[in-house]
């Protein structure tokens, strides 16, 4: 076994184990939960550890995203990904008291790309806006086509990404928050460097607006850029 073959077996053997620790961690909190007499201390503990396990299962998915660098190219609709992305996180934009706007640009038809990278860039890019926005305010995800490249933005008012951590932000396990792995904008930045896109954003002390461009088709660019250089 080489040295990538043995970082593969590691992070699967970790999520194998992890499944079943959260499994039957969730199943002894539900039954906690509903017996009053179990003590407080208890409770906590079971709650604390379903946590801890879940984080150890989102590492190893994390470091097992971050080694996957070949395309899996398919023609999919980018608006329609967009709502199933944002119906998923309802719960969570809930709790924050948030409303998600929407604002398409209708040029934009079947999308040809790696669906997956796409997916886990806007999903890690929207999770981001509803942890950051400020309590019951709006987020706006916009689709805008110029040529043959598509850009998603997601703005949310919230507070100020210091000048700073400008570029620290997408380091691998850069966090600032207490729940946080710091492999979300990692992974995002890898991929859509895949996908011969970017991600950028500005920020000020009212909002933040992360971008992430794409070519509409990546197999026609693939095409070009090779007849160019
Ligand atoms: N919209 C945003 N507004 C303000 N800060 C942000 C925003 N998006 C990202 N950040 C900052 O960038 C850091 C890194 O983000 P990243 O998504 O990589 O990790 P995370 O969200 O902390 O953890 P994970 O995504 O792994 O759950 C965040 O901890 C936060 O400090
Ligand atoms: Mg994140």
């Amino acid at each position: 076994m080489d040295e990538k073959d043995t970082l593969k077996y590691l992070i699967h053997e970790i999520k194998n184990a992890a499944q079943p620790i959260i499994f039957n961690l969730q199943f002894l909190k539900k039954a906690y939960d509903k017996s009053p007499e179990k003590n407080e201390i208890e409770k906590r503990l079971l709650s604390k550890l379903l946590v801890q396990a879940d984080k150890l299962y989102e590492m190893a998915r994390n470091v097992n995203l971050f080694q996957k660098t070949e395309n899996d190219v398919k023609r999919f609709d980018l608006h329609l990904m967009i709502k199933e992305i944002v119906d998923d996180l309802q719960g969570y934009i809930n709790e924050k008291g948030a409303r998600v706007k929407l604002a398409f640009d209708l040029q934009i038809g079947a999308v040809n790309q790696d669906g997956f990278k796409v997916q886990t860039v806007i999903m890690n890019l929207v999770k981001n806006a509803i942890e950051a926005c400020n309590e019951g305010s709006e987020i706006l995800i916009s689709t805008v086509k110029t040529g043959e490249s598509i850009m998603f933005s997601v703005e949310n008012a919230g507070p100020k990404i210091e000048e700073g951590l400008r570029d620290r932000v997408f380091e691998p396990m850069f966090t600032t928050k207490e729940q946080g792995s710091g492999m979300g904008l990692a992974i995002s930045k890898r991929f859509a460097e895949h996908l011969k896109g970017n991600i950028d954003f500005i920020s000020n002390d009212m909002k933040t607006v992360f971008k992430f461009d794409f070519p509409e088709d990546l197999e026609v660019y693939e095409k070009t850029s090779d007849r160019r250089g």
